[in-house]
């Protein structure tokens, strides 16, 4: 098998040295994308975190791709089911992704993460398409239903090595167009989910919500430390638009290691776009009226990338 096949080996070489922490070549040639395991765990050790920034379109993937490499900061690209659908399915992501990061000679670690897997198949279908990371979604189920299917996805990920982040509580809000109520995490619930599936990361529900607040978010601040200290998993908060800086940084230090973000990245692009219009009514060219929200998105995720400090951590 070594010896004098060589295609055997040329096209096997990069999967042997592939290990769990850090999934790099499938086969030769073939792009690099990671899964969160070292990501986070180092964000948690250093005390920063990873932002991760919902993708909606190839013009999206591509800003966030090139200040994330201008910056050196890891990146978690998020992909929501609605997300998906509308850039017709896991594969077409994953192989937009995979062949923008190659054009365009990104070397930061990026992750490739379906955001809100709301069922079993679903996650299942992500990995198979090539995601380096999935959330199973699980929430709105009971407690042992949650652990049920997100030990099922730990199972077939881990075996593939692709990370695994679940929630716990309910984030509320308004997410593609669905609406829901917040429900605080229990700890004793939050630390079941932690312990007995697995998992790589958690999303407790501590007080922030999906979308645009109606007054200040209430994190519970006690709440997140204590599940840290007794899951020692790295933290996700969800809904990491429009919650004021300095409630971001005191998470950071009661253990958040990535912070969703989607709105913030959507209401400035859509400003200057709205501008860009009303001040060229003739203009007609997609590719102009998209682009004309480039900079403010970029100015937005330098912003974050400050804000969590992941810059330079590449
Ligand atoms: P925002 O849209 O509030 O930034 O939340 C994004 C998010 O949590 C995606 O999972």
């Amino acid at each position: 098998m070594w010896g004098y096949d060589s295609n055997y080996f040329r096209s096997n070489l990069w999967s042997i040295i592939v290990f769990y922490g850090k999934t790099c070549y499938n086969k030769i040639g073939d792009i690099m994308l990671e899964n969160t395991k070292n990501m986070l765990e180092k964000a948690k050790n250093e005390k920063y975190a990873i932002p991760h920034f919902n993708i909606n379109n190839l013009e999206w993937t591509r800003f966030i791709l090139e200040t994330c490499e201008e910056e050196k900061s890891p990146v978690i690209l998020g992909v929501s089911e609605g997300a998906k659908k509308y850039m017709v399915g896991f594969s077409t992501v994953a192989e937009m992704v995979k062949a923008m990061i190659r054009e365009l000679n990104i070397t930061i670690p990026v992750a490739l993460h379906l955001d809100h897997g709301s069922s079993v198949a679903s996650c299942k279908e992500a990995i198979d398409a090539g995601f380096t990371s999935v959330m199973i979604d699980a929430s709105k189920y009971s407690v042992e239903e949650n652990i049920q299917m997100t030990k099922e996805v730990v199972h077939y990920a881990h075996d593939k090595h692709v990370t695994v982040e679940a929630e716990i509580g309910h984030v509320g809000g308004e997410e593609d167009g669905v609406a829901d109520e917040l429900a605080y995490a229990k700890v004793e619930d939050a630390v079941r989910l932690a312990k007995e599936t697995g998992i790589d990361s958690l999303a407790p529900a501590l007080g922030s919500v999906h979308g645009i607040y109606k007054g200040e978010p209430k994190l519970d601040f006690e709440r997140m430390l204590k599940i840290k200290e007794l899951t020692n998993l790295p933290l996700v908060l969800h809904g990491g638009s429009g919650i004021p800086d300095v409630l971001i940084q005191k998470s950071i230090t009661c253990g958040i290691c990535k912070l969703n973000i989607n709105t913030d990245l959507q209401i400035v692009w859509a400003k200057s776009v709205r501008q860009f219009l009303n001040e060229n009514q003739v203009v007609y060219d997609p590719r102009k009226i998209i682009k004309s929200g480039e900079q403010a998105m970029k100015n937005m995720i330098k912003e974050k990338i400050y804000l969590l400090r992941s810059n330079g951590k590449a």
